[in-house]
C-alpha cells in the first residue's frame, strides 16, 4: 500500500508545473488529512508490535514523500528563476543607440574663424549692447537726425530713444569713450533691420574693427584686410577696394573680392566696409585727430558664411532645417 502512495506521487509529480499544483499534491499526500495521515490512523487497530513495523514503514514513505516534493520545488524554483533570466538577457552584440550630439552652427563656426584670426592679428574682442541709443547708433558716428544715411538702415524701435542696434559701429564710439589709444578691438555681435529676402534676415550679424593709434594709415587697413581675406578664404585671393560712402569714416572704401562661381565666371564680391574714422567721430569722443588717425571696418558674417560655404540663399541660415545644418 505504502510503497503504492510513492509510484502514484511520482507519476503525479511529472504533471506538475507550478508551485501551486505542488502545494496541493503535498496536502493531498502529507497533509493533515492526506493520504498519510489517513494510513496512520488507521494503525490504531493493530497489535503493538505491528504499529511499530507498520509506523517506521509509513514514517520512511513519508520522508521519500517529503524528499521527492523538497526536490520539485528547487526543480520548478530554478525554472522560474532560468525563464527570468532569459526574458531579461541582455544581447551585448547589438548595435546601440547612439546618443544625437549637436554641433555650432555654420554662423557660430564663421564667427569663431573670424575671431580667431583678428585675435591672432593682436586684436581683443569686446561685446556691446544690442538695444542702442540714437546717440551710439547714429548721433556719435556723424549720422544726424534727417541725414540721408539714416535712410541706409531701416531701424526697429524700442521707444524714441531705444532701438535694436542696426550694425555694430556704435562699439567703435563705447570703446574710444572709455580708453585711450591705441585702441585695437573687433566687435562681433547681432544686428537688426527690417528688411527680409535672400539676402536679407531681418537679425544678422556683424564682426566690427577698430584700431586708433598715431600715425595709422590706409596702408595699414588694406594690409590687415588682404591678410584676412587669405587666412579667411585659405587662398591667394584678389582683392579690389572700391571707393564708397560712410558718414564714420573718410575716406571710404568696400572691400571687393574676385570669387569663382559655379558655372567657374569670376566676379566681384562686396565683403565688407571700411575707411579711416572720420575726425567728427574722434570729436563725439574727444579723441585729438591731429594726434590720432585710425581705421574701422565691418562685415556682415552671413555674407561671408555664404561665400565661402556656397550657400545662395541666407533664409537657410535660420530655418533650423537639420538637414542643412549637418552639411557643416
Ligand atoms: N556699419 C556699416 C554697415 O552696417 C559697415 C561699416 C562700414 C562699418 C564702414 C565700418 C566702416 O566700421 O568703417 O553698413
Amino acid at each position: 500500500m505504502g510503497k503504492d502512495l510513492v509510484k502514484i506521487l511520482m507519476q503525479d509529480l511529472n504533471k506538475v508545473i507550478s508551485k501551486n499544483d505542488l502545494m496541493n499534491l503535498k496536502s493531498k499526500f502529507i497533509g493533515k488529512k492526506g493520504l498519510i495521515s489517513e494510513l496512520t490512523s488507521e494503525l490504531k487497530n493493530l497489535s503493538i508490535d505491528e504499529k511499530k513495523n507498520k509506523g517506521a514503514e509509513i514514517n520512511s514513505i513519508k520522508k521519500e514523500i517529503e524528499i521527492a516534493i523538497n526536490k520539485k520545488f528547487k526543480d520548478i524554483e530554478e525554472a522560474e528563476i532560468n525563464e527570468k533570466l532569459n526574458s531579461e538577457k541582455i544581447d551585448i552584440t547589438l548595435p546601440g543607440k547612439a546618443p544625437a550630439f549637436g554641433s555650432l552652427h555654420p554662423i557660430t563656426q564663421v564667427l569663431e574663424n573670424i575671431i580667431d584670426i583678428f585675435e591672432g592679428y593682436g586684436f581683443q574682442t569686446v561685446e556691446g549692447p544690442e538695444v542702442e541709443s540714437n546717440f551710439y547708433n547714429f548721433e556719435a558716428l556723424n549720422i544726424p537726425e534727417n541725414h540721408p544715411a539714416r535712410d541706409m538702415q531701416d531701424t526697429f524701435y524700442l521707444d524714441n530713444d531705444k532701438l535694436l542696434r542696426t550694425h555694430t559701429s556704435p562699439m567703435q564710439v563705447r570703446i574710444m569713450e572709455n580708453n585711450r589709444p591705441p585702441i585695437k578691438i573687433i566687435s562681433p555681435g547681432k544686428v537688426y533691420r527690417c528688411d527680409s529676402d535672400i539676402t536679407h534676415t531681418p537679425m544678422f550679424h556683424q564682426v566690427e574693427g577698430l584700431f586708433v593709434d598715431e600715425n595709422v594709415s590706409f596702408a595699414n587697413l588694406k594690409s590687415i584686410l588682404n591678410n584676412f581675406c587669405i587666412d579667411f578664404f585659405k587662398k591667394e585671393i584678389k582683392t579690389r577696394f572700391r571707393p564708397s560712402y560712410f558718414p564714420f569714416t573718410e575716406p571710404s572704401a568696400e572691400l571687393d573680392i574676385e570669387w569663382e562661381n559655379k558655372n567657374g565666371e569670376k566676379k566681384w564680391m562686396e565683403v565688407l566696409g571700411c575707411g579711416l574714422v572720420n575726425p567728427k567721430v574722434f570729436g563725439s569722443v574727444n579723441y585729438d585727430p591731429d594726434q590720432y588717425s585710425g581705421f574701422a571696418f565691418g562685415m556682415g558674417i552671413e555674407r561671408l558664411a555664404m561665400i565661402k560655404l556656397g550657400i545662395t540663399d541666407i533664409r537657410y541660415f535660420y530655418q533650423n532645417d537639420l538637414k542643412f545644418l549637418k552639411q557643416f
